[in-house]
């Protein structure tokens, strides 16, 4: 039985996020440089891909940069932003071919205005597909996000159009970037590091958490399903006890 064989399309999780890490000690380890890492990286964005999309996975969401990676050297920094309108002109082929919509998350005010508007255009581009949602966090943290919400929220409640009683966990989800998808329910991060990064904090409250030594350059689609078959032998509790789960007690 291969491992995709193994994966119950009836437990998958609807939204997958992944902190894709680890491009510049696979470039170090070939005696290259950090870039040649990052370019190595897309082939795994299009194997994740494309292993999500077929599987039925809703939405994927990549972290591909974030606000804390601008303190990187310049060098790094202007080809990371090269990459990715050139990465969009090469894998667009592959968002039509799967029937993938393109999103993006973060303060996209901050990319140069060529990245920004090649990202814009091929939002648009794929906007009609229906099979997953491909969610790109660039320039991302959840501490932006979250001082975003909240000065949203204030400003609301200072011009009268909500009280402060009515705010809910509810009102903080709809001002965040993630307002149009369901909470990520498994975090991968490749590379062995343990630790979120300031990454959808708010968002992954009871996300599954994955963890594996491979670096990002080398994750493949069956890396991808063996993350998801261990979260299909997680138990997710939810605060209930494992008794009340097996016998679908309520309270
Ligand atoms: C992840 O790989 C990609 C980005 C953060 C842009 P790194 O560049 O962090 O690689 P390591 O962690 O230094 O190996
Ligand atoms: C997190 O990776 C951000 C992305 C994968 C884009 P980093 O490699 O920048 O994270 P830290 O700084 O080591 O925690
Ligand atoms: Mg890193």
């Amino acid at each position: 039985m291969s491992l995709k064989e193994k994966i119950d399309k009836a437990k998958l999780p609807r939204h997958v996020a992944i902190i894709m890490d680890g491009n510049g000690r696979w470039a170090k380890q070939r005696g290259r440089l950090r870039t040649f890492g990052h370019e190595n990286g897309v082939t795994s964005v299009r194997e994740t891909a494309e292993a999500a999309a077929e599987l039925g996975i809703e939405c994927l969401t990549l972290y591909a940069f974030s606000t804390e990676n601008w303190k990187r050297p310049r060098r790094e920094i202007e080809a990371l932003m090269s990459l990715l309108p050139r990465t969009i002109n090469t894998e667009l082929k592959t968002l039509h071919k799967n029937n993938i919509s393109l999103k993006a998350i973060g303060d996209l005010e901050a990319l140069s205005p060529k990245t920004r508007s090649r990202l814009m255009k091929a939002i648009d581009d794929t906007k009609h597909h229906t099979r997953m949602n491909l969610i790109l966090a660039l320039s991302y943290s959840s501490h932006f996000e979250l001082v975003q919400a909240t000065k949203s929220i204030a400003r609301k409640v200072k011009n009268g159009e909500l009280e402060v009683n009515d705010i809910t966990d509810e009102t903080i989800s709809k001002h965040l970037f993630t307002k149009d998808f369901p909470d990520p329910e498994l975090l991968i991060r490749t590379s062995g590091e343990y630790r979120i990064s300031n990454f959808l904090l708010w968002q992954l409250a009871y996300a599954e958490l994955y963890f594996t030594p491979k670096l990002w350059p080398d994750f493949r689609k069956e890396d991808f399903y063996e993350a998801i078959i261990d979260f299909q032998h997680r138990e997710r509790r939810f605060g209930r006890t494992s008794e009340q789960l097996s016998e679908k007690v309520k309270v």
